[in-house]
């Protein structure tokens, strides 16, 4: 892969996002062919680099189901899928729901006008959301939809301020990249949007105060009395803005989001749960805050084109049809007839395929089958997960619990030889997303392959 200056500042900031340096070092171990270096080369030519996603790693030639397969033939189990493949690449309901679309001419709806697939997407989502969320707004991609949310709790609760969880992506627009608290979106754009305040997201196994992780409720009162305090002093929080079930993943107890929950009503500000990766399904649960209690605004995207179009939105109650007299989205395409079939599709293959019922079977299977395998490797720190959205926290020992990110890319590079792929998180922290189509089968294929991997990578684990 070619070097370039964005790959030193990934190296310096990169907490969140994927690592894909070693992603890269990972695949030069499998020596890309001819075809796959070329294409790289011009991609790398063409697209203004960025951290994260230019240069590459490597080239695709398809993606089907729960896989992608590379230039090279090499097919990889896909456990990361940048979360759109909820109901697997390529979904020939979501294309032929797609081509359906484009051959009943109407392919775009002009503002002011609307279109019947696209309400009936609205209704069918509307329906199966938890109750009290029962208006939608829709727009392209998932940053914009964390804007709307934001511009809303402000209109509504007439404050400004906000609350996120250091290091959780929200996206990339300035709110967003605001609320992140994450240096990497930052750094270099002068002030961000004003008002922003941060407190540490709940990680019981890393709690700063070494209390025992078992112990989640004390833990969760030290969390807690962070944004207790903000509030104290600052009246005006137009809205508390936290993942429901973060990547990393860490797994809030109920008591943490029921507490967040009574804060924000106690102070008339919003609780608004950004499930743009965790919901749909993900969990085990339509949507993570099933698990939990029901936020002001639930922000969704990602799986929710069906994995082939971009369609994001925000799901909130009655009471908040308030800003009629504003714009808070006005994207061009947010009533896209195309985009809204697609969704439709993804909605119903879910059910038909039980997919939410399956991401918890096969989510309770895998976690189950990781915590055997963290009996005999004590370098698996903790395992934690809710449904299909599963991490492995690295160490180098158990008392200082030091992350072992040498040990996480041996292990990935073993992956992608064998064919899964995956993401590393905070340098450590083994991310498994894969596609809520896999079968037990394929769980096993993960499960045998982890195996493997951590024996062969004895050596480091001492
Ligand atoms: C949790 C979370 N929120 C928001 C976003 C932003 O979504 P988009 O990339 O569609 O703007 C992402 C994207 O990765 C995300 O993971």
């Amino acid at each position: 892969m070619i070097d370039s200056p964005s790959t030193k500042r990934e190296r310096d900031f990169v907490q969140q996002g994927d690592t894909h340096k070693s992603g890269s070092q990972a695949h030069k171990s499998q020596s890309l062919g001819d075809e796959a270096k070329t294409w790289l080369k011009r991609d790398a030519n063409v697209f203004l680099h960025q951290a994260l996603s230019t240069p590459v790693m490597n080239v695709l030639h398809s993606a089907d189901g729960a896989y992608i397969t590379d230039f090279d033939g090499n097919r990889y189990l896909d456990l990361h899928g940048n979360g759109v493949h909820n109901i697997g690449y390529n979904n020939k309901e979501v294309a032929s729901a797609i081509i359906r679309q484009l051959s009943d001419e109407l392919t775009f709806v002009p503002r002011r006008y609307t279109s019947r697939v696209t309400v009936k997407f609205a209704e069918k989502i509307v329906g199966m959301a938890p109750e009290g969320l029962d208006r939608i707004l829709l727009c392209p991609g998932g940053s914009e939809a964390i804007e709307m949310a934001i511009m809303l709790a402000k209109h509504t609760t007439g404050k400004w301020k906000t609350i996120s969880f250091w290091n959780q992506y929200h996206g990339n627009t300035f709110q967003a990249a605001t609320l992140s608290g994450n240096e990497h979106f930052t750094t270099g754009l002068g002030p961000m949007v004003p008002g922003a305040f941060y407190v540490q997201y709940p990680n019981y196994y890393r709690n700063p105060w070494n209390i025992n992780p078992e112990e989640t409720e004390k833990i969760d009162e030290c969390y807690l009395s962070e944004i207790r305090t903000i509030f104290k002093h600052n009246p005006d929080i137009a809205a508390v803005v936290g993942t429901t079930i973060a990547s990393t993943p860490c797994i809030p107890s109920s008591y943490f989001w029921s507490e967040v929950r009574s804060i924000c009503d106690e102070h008339d500000s919003f609780l608004i749960f950004d499930e743009i990766v965790c919901g749909l399904g993900r969990t085990g649960k339509l949507f993570a805050c099933e698990h939990y209690v029901t936020p002001d605004v639930l922000v969704i995207g990602k799986a929710l084109g069906g994995g082939i179009l971009p369609l994001a939105g925000i799901l909130t109650r009655d009471e908040y049809n308030t800003v009629s007299d504003f714009s808070i989205g006005h994207f061009t395409h947010e009533k896209s007839p195309v985009s809204t079939a697609a969704s439709m599709a993804m909605l119903e293959y879910m059910e038909a395929h039980r997919l939410v019922e399956n991401a918890k079977a096969i989510g309770d299977y895998l976690l189950d089958g990781f915590r055997q395998l963290q009996q005999f490797y004590p370098c698996i720190g903790t395992v934690q997960g809710k449904g299909l959205l599963i991490c492995l926290d690295l160490i180098k020992d158990s008392t200082s619990k030091e992350r072992h990110p040498k040990l996480a890319n041996a292990i990935l590079t073993y992956g992608l030889e064998h064919g899964l792929s995956f993401k590393i998180i905070d340098t450590n922290v083994i991310t498994l997303r894969p596609s809520l189509i896999i079968t037990k089968e394929e769980a096993d294929f993960i499960l045998d392959t982890f195996t493997a991997a951590f024996q062969q990578n004895n050596d480091q684990i001492k």
